[in-house]
């Protein structure tokens, strides 16, 4: 009898070690299969029980539950540790790691030009200005006829606009039709807007204007305007000269002064080109300004009532100012930059200063 109990503790304690250095269920399953399967070691314990004292068996029998009851518990035991480890192991090779920064996304910036245009622009909404817009795409009427360019004006040449269709030799029944073209500046929009809208008008329109200039470090083909128009009852030449003084320092700087050349426009009457003083050395010349103090910015003048004739507006009771710059130029001119073309090359690290 004491050899079955002692190959009962025998098989007790060498299945408590084996159990604790089990790794994985499956060979936990093995080991149970080892001491309590129907071939298991402790089956074979208890063939033995036969060959025993009636009297011994009880006591035998009572030891043998004892042992299968502690394996079990081990075993039991091992099996919920082991799949709490197997699911916090699938936990951490599954898990998305959040604490890492993410990747950016680089937002861009504006382009110098568009900034410049809205800085103009807000200074202008500042006035009490509405912002209107013209085609790219426009007719020579509004191009050049309504803003009183001769049939014969230079700026017509095909050396210097770009013509998308020319209408003049075709067959045609009725009034003339008048050529397409890319157009050579903003002013269009004075005369779209004075057909559309009664005085008083106070209008800023934005936009790019086309030429068949080859690119240097002052010409662009394609480049960008602003043409302000103003009509409305008693405006005078005084107007414009504090409107585009403001402008100026808004833009410039509040050091800044403007001064008023006359020029010729077709469709102002009388024209001036304005200047602004030179950044650089103050208006006393330096290289920047070619030694004059002063660069120029734009060109303006009283609409030249000849205008109004295209148009629904009264030329006795209205009078007005015009005024149109290259938004490109300015940004050359704030800073300081020595080539136009840099503008759009695109490269970022020019770009990135601004
Ligand atoms: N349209 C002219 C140009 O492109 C600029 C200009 C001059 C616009 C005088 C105006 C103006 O409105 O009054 O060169």
């Amino acid at each position: 009898m004491s050899n079955l109990i002692d190959d009962l503790e025998k098989l007790r304690d060498e299945a408590r070690t084996a159990l604790a250095d089990v790794i994985d269920l499956e060979q936990l399953d093995v080991l149970r299969v080892r001491y309590l399967g129907k071939k298991g070691d402790l089956t074979a314990i208890l063939r033995g029980l036969g060959e025993l004292d009636a009297s011994e068996r009880p006591l035998v029998g009572a030891r043998s539950n004892e042992v299968r009851a502690a394996l079990e518990a081990w075993i039991a035991e091992r099996r919920e540790a082991l799949a709490a480890h197997a699911l916090e192991e699938r936990i951490g090779a599954e898990k998305l790691d959040i604490t890492l920064p993410g990747r950016a996304h680089p937002i861009g910036s504006q382009h110098l030009i568009s900034r410049i245009r809205d800085e103009i622009i807000d200074v202008f909404i500042g006035l009490g200005y509405q912002i209107v817009e013209g085609p790219d795409v426009e007719l020579d009427f509004y191009n050049f006829d309504a803003l009183n360019h001769s049939a014969q004006h230079p700026a017509r040449s095909a050396s210097d606009t770009f013509y998308v269709r020319d209408y003049s030799g075709d067959e045609h029944v009725g009034p003339e039709p008048s050529a397409v073209l890319m157009r050579t500046h903003t002013s269009p929009v004075q005369v779209r807007t004075m057909q559309e809208q009664k005085p008083p008008i106070y209008i800023l329109a934005p936009g790019k204007v086309y030429r068949r200039d080859v690119a240097d470090p002052t010409h662009l083909p394609q480049f960008t305007q602003i043409e302000g128009l103003v009509v409305d009852e008693d405006i005078t030449f005084a107007d414009l000269k504090g409107t585009l003084d403001h402008f100026v320092h808004a833009i410039f700087g509040p050091e800044r002064r403007t001064r008023f050349r006359p020029h010729f426009f077709p469709f102002t009457e009388p024209s001036a080109e304005v200047d602004v003083s030179c950044g650089i050395c103050d208006a006393s010349g330096c290289r920047f300004c070619g030694g004059t103090g002063w660069v120029e910015i734009l060109g303006c003048g009283m609409v030249d009532p000849n205008l109004y004739r295209y148009v629904d507006v009264d030329a006795e009771r209205y009078t007005g100012f015009a005024f149109g710059m290259g938004v490109e130029r300015i940004a050359l001119l704030r800073y300081d930059i020595p080539d136009i073309r840099m503008l759009l090359e695109g490269d970022m690290r020019f770009l990135r200063q601004f």
